[in-house]
């Protein structure tokens, strides 16, 4: 491990620190295009002084003004939005913050490239006259240039100290206007785009779900600085929260226009009782800053999140046929070995049995018995899972399954044997949602039981697992905890967390889908054990443009499970086709019903994805056009060394002789030549689009473009273009 301890000068003389009158240099936490910069003030407190852009001269650092303390604690002078706040052994409610040192260590991660560049900056404050330290961590990821931002606190009083706030970060900024934009949505509407100007006071955005992040809020949003980024260009930081619980992002605009972002758990019901010598460890908070707009910033957190934020973010995805909306809970046997068949046949690498195969006490026919009970259901599969992995052996594919591990229905045997195992009231009613309760993940019996749950499937060669959370918690409370009933929100998450390290020192590399009612688990806390996530259960194709396009501002491609179904049949195959193609394919359909001329268009289509994944999962994406700002979509994907792309273009509603205009490209090389074919068509149908078969160079299709939308192009249609560097 690289250490260098830059600087340490602090004395703590019989509990009373006295500083020595050292200047310390500034310190800079730098990727290859930001700088986030921290100095130390003659106060001693710690100072953030800049985030933009990497000056050109180091030297100018030591200049910035010492405006803003970094990391504010409350209960002293500070009047806005605290990063920390606690409460003492003796009553005290008041932290003040000195700097004591600060080292850099190298940075570990998914991918350790021989020339690790990526350096880890630990500064460590503490308090004067407590025994209370706070570590900032900022792990600078260099050519990614993403920065991930994580906080400990810890202590040696004499008995626990209460933490009332505990940011993973704080951030400041100095701009003439700061435009926020978050996502937000529901079931079946997840990641809408919302965009604002920030006014004087505080926006938060939180969540308050319990077992799950998002639906109503996203924990991730973008901040243009003095005017609104767009996709190419202006001044914008981009930010996420890897938390798998309640969060809390507040922005405050202060009396001089000032802003103070801050990032972390939701400290709503909160309060955490810290033991002497203990840590409590934040979230990390995962930022980067773009001086070339929202397109720039997204790249840069997707080539970061395959590399470091995603399980095996680097390696293939399997594409996949899905059962859920082909049959819900009404399935068996035979109808299984050929909905598995069907796999083969369409030619994808897995079948995924989703809800309804488990549960004897009694079976799971429907949502409102049977979680809990994970045996196969006997009338359902009299030879068990082992049987549909052999049928699915025999066709050429890979098995995999769906669990809702943390959840259980009043109708099973594990409630009736374990009540205590279960979140709930004292002295009222049960609540229910979706017919269900959370199990108490807090309590390490029921964390066992969860890992038992995961164990058994993939002890009989389950390939993959679809991990499904539906619902969130309310009238929480935990037999386990007792008198600790403020730590639910947080030790159910950290339960979580345990039980997913154990998945993975076990299984290191089967691939799991994390899903919540939809899409209200996709963040970079879950996604470090998952190699996806199910943004929606809408899988309306129109619908789809939207939600992929919310979630892939902040997440790769490959991440996006993306499903062909027949929610909407009155869009045609060749539509939802193209709208699944642009994230991690899967089908969720009845092949059987399929016509000859759709099962071949879709056969192809798994082929032609299969050629391209790489381009789509690993390639730079550039949003071209917009669904919020017209009645068109276009989203590229460009390989890294630029001699292969992919086009997606969409009709959403395109309006009489309305004018539409070439889509330009970006990030090819200019100096090529590009070969333009249209692929996905149906059998039997010719391409109607000038630019098939054309070839030009990357300077030509980036300057003018090429039209992926006809002029009066009938509406939800669509158009794959493949471009080949000659
Ligand atoms: C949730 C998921 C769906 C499906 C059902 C099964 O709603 O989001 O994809 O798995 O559960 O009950």
């Amino acid at each position: 491990m690289l250490k260098s301890v830059l600087s340490c000068c602090l004395l703590l003389l019989g509990g009373v620190a006295s500083v020595m009158a050292q200047p310390t240099p500034p310190i800079v936490v730098e990727t290859q295009h930001t700088s986030l910069v921290l100095a130390v003030g003659p106060d001693q407190k710690l100072y953030h002084t800049y985030l933009g852009a990497r000056l050109t001269n180091a030297a100018d650092y030591a200049a910035l003004p010492h405006q803003h303390e970094a990391y504010v604690p409350a209960g002293t002078d500070n009047l806005f939005e605290p990063a920390i706040r606690l409460t003492h052994t003796d009553g005290n409610p008041s932290l003040s913050l000195a700097f004591a040192s600060v080292e850099t260590i190298q940075v570990k991660g998914n991918v350790d490239s021989p020339a690790n560049d990526n350096k880890e900056t630990v500064i460590r404050l503490r308090d004067p006259q407590y025994p209370v330290d706070v570590v900032l961590h900022f792990a600078a990821y260099y050519q990614e240039d993403v920065i991930k931002t994580w906080t400990e606190i810890r202590h040696r009083e004499r008995k626990p100290v209460v933490l009332t706030n505990y940011a993973s970060a704080m951030l400041h900024f100095n701009a003439h206007q700061y435009w926020l934009t978050q996502f937000h949505g529901d079931w079946a509407k997840e990641a809408g785009q919302q965009e604002s100007q920030l006014t004087s006071g505080v926006k938060v955005i939180d969540t308050k779900l319990g077992t799950r992040p998002h639906w109503y809020q996203t924990p991730a949003f973008f901040l243009g600085l003095d005017q609104a980024a767009t996709e190419t260009t202006g001044q914008v930081l981009a930010g996420t929260l890897a938390w798998t619980g309640n969060f809390r992002l507040a922005f405050e605009v202060d009396n001089l226009n000032a802003l103070r972002v801050s990032a972390g758990i939701n400290p709503y019901a909160s309060e955490y009782t810290l033991p002497a010598n203990q840590t409590f460890t934040t979230p990390e908070f995962i930022f980067t800053y773009s001086t070339q707009g929202k397109g720039q910033a997204s790249r840069n957190l997707h080539r970061w999140a395959r590399r470091f934020g995603v399980l095996d973010g680097t390696e293939p995805r399997l594409t996949l046929l899905n059962n859920w909306e082909a049959t819900f809970f009404d399935f068996n046997e035979p109808k299984l070995d050929g909905l598995i068949a069907d796999a083969g046949k369409l030619g994808v690498d897995l079948f995924l049995l989703d809800d309804g195969w488990f549960g004897n006490n009694p079976p799971r026919n429907d949502d409102r018995t049977s979680l809990g009970d994970w045996q196969p259901a006997k009338t359902k599969l009299p030879h068990g899972v082992g049987h549909l992995v052999q049928t699915a052996d025999k066709n050429g594919v890979k098995f995999g399954i769906w669990i809702e591990p943390e959840m259980v229905n009043p109708q099973s045997d594990l409630y009736r044997q374990h009540p205590e195992w279960v979140l709930k009231l004292p002295n009222r009613p049960e609540h229910y949602y979706r017919n269900q309760l959370v199990l108490d993940l807090t309590n390490p019996k029921v964390q066992d039981f969860v890992f038992n749950v995961v164990d058994e499937q993939l002890r009989q060669n389950v390939a993959y697992v679809k991990w499904d959370c539906n619902r969130m918690i309310t009238n929480g409370y935990s037999q386990y905890l007792k008198q600790n009933q403020s730590h639910l929100y947080i030790d159910y998450v950290r339960g979580l967390y345990k039980v997913l390290d154990r998945v993975r020192q076990k299984y290191p590399h089967v691939p799991m889908m994390l899903c919540s009612g939809g899409g209200a688990r996709s963040d970079y806390g879950g996604l470090k054990y998952f190699t996806e996530f199910w943004p929606s259960d809408n899988t309306d194709a129109v619908e789809r443009v939207f939600i992929q396009w919310g979630f892939s501002n902040f997440f790769p491609s490959n991440t996006l499970c993306s499903h062909v179904t027949n929610w909407n049949r009155q869009h045609t195959l060749k539509f939802r086709t193209d709208v699944a193609m642009m994230g991690k394919l899967g089908y969720d359909i009845e092949v059987e019903k399929m016509t000859p001329a759709e099962l071949q268009f879709s056969q192809q289509a798994v082929k032609d994805y299969k050629r391209l994944s790489p381009v789509i999962w690993q390639g730079d994406q550039y949003r071209l056009r917009s669904p919020y700002e017209g009645n068109q979509a276009a989203v590229l994907y460009v390989e890294e060394r630029q001699t292969k792309a992919v086009l997606f273009g969409y009709n959403l509603h395109t309006r009489t002789n309305e004018t539409v205009l070439p889509v330009r490209l970006q990030g090819l090389d200019p100096a090529r030549r590009y070969r333009v074919a249209e692929i996905n068509l149906m059998p039997g149908t010719k391409s109607e689009l000038p630019a098939h078969t054309q070839t030009y160079s990357g300077d030509y299709l980036m300057q003018v473009g090429i039209t992926v939308s006809p002029l009066n192009a009938p509406a939800l249609t669509s158009h794959v273009l493949e471009l080949t560097a000659e």
